[in-house]
C-alpha cells in the first residue's frame, strides 16, 4: 500500500473513489461541502434518506454522482463535531479502507479537514492515518497454505491538501516506517513457538542488521556463560533449545551521544517450566516475546526514518520448558551482578533473565534503559489490554515516555516502583526471592524485582502483557509498543 499526497479539490481529484467526513449532526466538513455543491446536493441527499447518519462506524458508497471526477464518493461517518479521539479518527480511516469499493485501486481520503480533538498537526494526522490504513490491512497467512483472501484494498491512498505540504509528507513517510516496524513485531509474535525459536530470533537479527544497517552481535549458550549470567541460564534448563542473547546497535548520532538501550523479554514459549501453567489458552504464551519482538520492531522503525540517536537492542531470547533438567522451585542461582535468587516459582522467569541483561546493559554507560516485557499476568488484571504498565526509576524518564504514548496513540499508565514493597522479595536463603505473596501487586513486584538491577542508570519499564496482543476472535500480536517506543526516540532526535 503506498501513501502520497495531493494537491487537488475533492470534486475533480482523479481516483477511484474519494471519500469525505460527515457528522451525526448532520453537518458536512469542508470536502463534503464541497462534493455536495458540485452535486447539487447528493450528500445532503444521502443524509436525508436515512442512509448516511454521520455516526461513527456509518459509511454509504454513491456511484457516479453528477459533478464529481471520481466514480465513487465515500460518505466517513465521524460522530458529533468536537467528539473526534485520536482512537476515533484511526477507526475513522480504517472504515474508510474498508468501505472504499473492491473496485478502488486509489483512495482519495480528503482527511486533513476530520479535526481531531487537540491535536493540529498535519504530520500527525498522516502519521497515524497510514499506520491505520496499515493495520487494516495486515495478515498472518505466512503459514497457511492456502491463503486468507486478500480484502480487496486499495493499492495507493491518497491524501487531499490544499497546498503542498512538506509536513504531511514527512508525516506518511513516518507513518510507513512505524507501520513496517509494527508488522515486524506482530510477524515475529505470531509466529507458533516451533518456528520462531531463540536460534530463529538471532537469525532475524542478522537479517534485520543486514536490511537496515545495524551492527548485530548474536551469542550462543558459551558467550552467555562466559558472561556469568547465571539467572537467565537457569531458565533454559529445561529446554532443548539453546537460548541466544542478541544485540542490535544503530547508529544515528555522534559516537559521545549515550545510547538508549532496549531491553526485550524474548520467551519463545513459555510453559511455567515446573511450575506448569494450565492447559487453557497456553498457546497464548508463544506471545511472550513480544517484548523482544518490539525492540525488533523499533529498530527498523527508527532505522527507516534515519533517526539521529543513538540505540542499543538487547534481546535475551530461550524457552521455558519443564523437564527432568528444568529448575526446580527452591533452586537458587547467581545473577550476572552477584546476587543470589532464590527461584520460588519457575514460571516468574521473565524477571530472571531481564535480570542478567539489565546488568549487561551497563556496559553501553546509557542515557537510559527500557525493558519491554509480557511480564506479569497481574498487570493485565490492573490495567486490561488498554494501558501497557509503566515503572520507571525516573520521574522525567517516565513523563517522556508517557508523553510519547499520548502523542503515539498507545497509551501507558504510571505504576509505582518503591522500596515499601522490597521487603515481600525476602528470601530466607538467598538475596532475594523471585515471586513475592500470590495475589498481592505482582506487577509492582516483578518491576522491584528488576529495579534491584538497574541501579547505575535511569530506568524504566513496560510490562505489556495485557497490550501486546488480543485474545479471542481477533488473536494475534498488536505490534505495541512500537509506536510508543518510535515516538520516544523521535522526540530524543527533535
Ligand atoms: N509470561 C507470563 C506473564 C503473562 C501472563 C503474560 C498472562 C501474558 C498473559 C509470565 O512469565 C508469568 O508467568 N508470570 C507469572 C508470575 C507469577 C508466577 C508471579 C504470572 O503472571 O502469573
Ligand atoms: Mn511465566
Ligand atoms: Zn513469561
Amino acid at each position: 500500500m503506498e501513501f502520497i499526497t495531493k494537491v487537488a479539490a475533492p470534486e475533480t481529484i482523479k481516483a477511484d473513489c474519494v471519500a469525505v467526513g460527515i457528522h451525526s449532526d448532520g453537518t458536512l466538513t469542508a470536502a463534503a461541502k464541497r462534493i455536495d455543491t458540485a452535486s447539487k446536493g447528493a450528500v445532503k441527499a444521502a443524509i436525508k434518506s436515512g442512509d448516511a447518519t454521520g455516526k461513527r462506524g456509518n459509511s454509504v458508497l454513491l456511484r457516479n454522482v453528477a459533478g464529481v471526477a471520481a466514480p465513487r464518493v465515500l460518505l466517513i461517518g465521524l460522530g458529533a463535531p468536537g467528539e473526534l479521539s485520536d482512537r476515533r479518527y484511526a477507526d475513522a480511516v480504517k472504515c474508510a479502507i474498508k468501505h472504499a469499493g473492491s473496485g478502488s485501486r486509489e483512495l482519495a481520503l480528503a482527511a486533513t479537514d476530520w479535526a481531531v480533538k487537540g491535536r493540529d498537526d498535519v504530520a500527525w494526522q498522516a502519521r497515524v492515518l497510514v499506520v491505520a490504513a496499515r493495520e487494516s490491512i495486515f495478515r498472518s497467512d505466512e503459514l497457511k497454505s492456502v491463503k486468507d483472501d486478500a480484502a480487496a484494498a486499495p493499492a495507493t491512498v491518497t491524501l487531499l491538501v490544499g497546498a503542498r505540504d512538506a509536513k504531511a509528507e514527512a508525516g506518511l513517510r513516518q507513518g510507513a516506517a512505524l507501520a513496517n516496524g509494527m508488522d515486524l513485531t506482530k510477524r515475529l509474535g505470531n509466529l507458533p513457538g516451533n518456528v520462531c525459536t531463540p536460534t530463529f530470533l538471532g537469525e532475524q537479527a542478522k537479517k534485520l542488521g543486514k536490511e537496515c544497517g545495524l551492527a548485530v552481535e548474536v551469542h550462543d549458550r558459551k558467550a552467555i556463560e562466559k558472561l556469568r549470567m547465571g539467572s537467565f541460564l537457569s531458565v533454559t534448563n529445561g529446554s532443548a533449545q539453546p537460548p541466544r542473547l542478541i544485540v542490535m546497535k544503530y547508529s544515528g548520532a555522534a559516537k559521545s551521544v549515550a545510547p538508549t538501550v532496549l531491553v526485550g523479554k524474548g520467551i519463545t514459549f513459555d510453559t511455567g517450566g515446573i511450575s506448569l501453567k494450565p492447559g487453557a489458552t497456553m498457546d497464548e504464551m508463544k506471545y511472550d516475546m513480544c517484548g523482544a519482538a518490539s525492540v525488533f520492531g523499533t529498530l527498523r522503525a527508527i532505522a527507516e526514518m534515519k533517526l539521529k540517536v543513538n540505540v542499543v537492542g538487547v534481546v535475551v531470547a530461550c524457552e521455558n520448558m519443564p523437564s527432568s533438567t528444568a529448575s526446580k522451585p527452591g533452586d537458587i542461582f547467581t545473577s550476572m551482578s552477584g546476587q543470589t535468587i532464590e527461584v520460588l516459582n519457575t514460571d516468574a522467569e521473565g524477571r530472571l533473565i531481564l535480570c542478567d541483561a539489565l546488568t549487561y546493559a551497563e556496559r553501553f554507560k546509557p542515557a537510559a534503559v527500557i525493558d519491554i516485557a509480557t511480564l506479569t499476568g497481574a498487570c493485565v488484571v490492573a490495567l486490561g489490554d488498554v494501558n501497557s504498565g509503566l515503572f520507571a526509576s525516573d520521574d522525567a524518564l517516565a513523563a517522556d515516555l508517557l508523553k510519547a504514548s499520548k502523542t503515539a496513540v498507545d497509551p501507558a499508565w504510571r505504576m509505582p516502583v518503591e522500596d515499601e514493597y522490597q521487603d515481600q522479595l525476602k528470601s530466607n536463603f538467598a538475596d532475594m526471592a523471585n515471586i513475592g505473596a500470590p495475589g498481592k501487586a505482582g506487577a509492582v513486584l516483578a518491576a522491584c524485582f528488576l529495579a534491584r538491577f538497574t541501579k547505575k542508570y535511569k530506568w524504566a519499564h513496560l510490562d505489556i502483557a495485557g497490550t501486546a496482543w488480543k485474545s479471542g476472535a481477533a488473536k494475534g500480536a498488536t505490534g505495541r509498543p512500537v509506536p510508543l517506543l518510535t515516538h520516544y526516540l523521535m522526540d530524543k532526535a527533535a
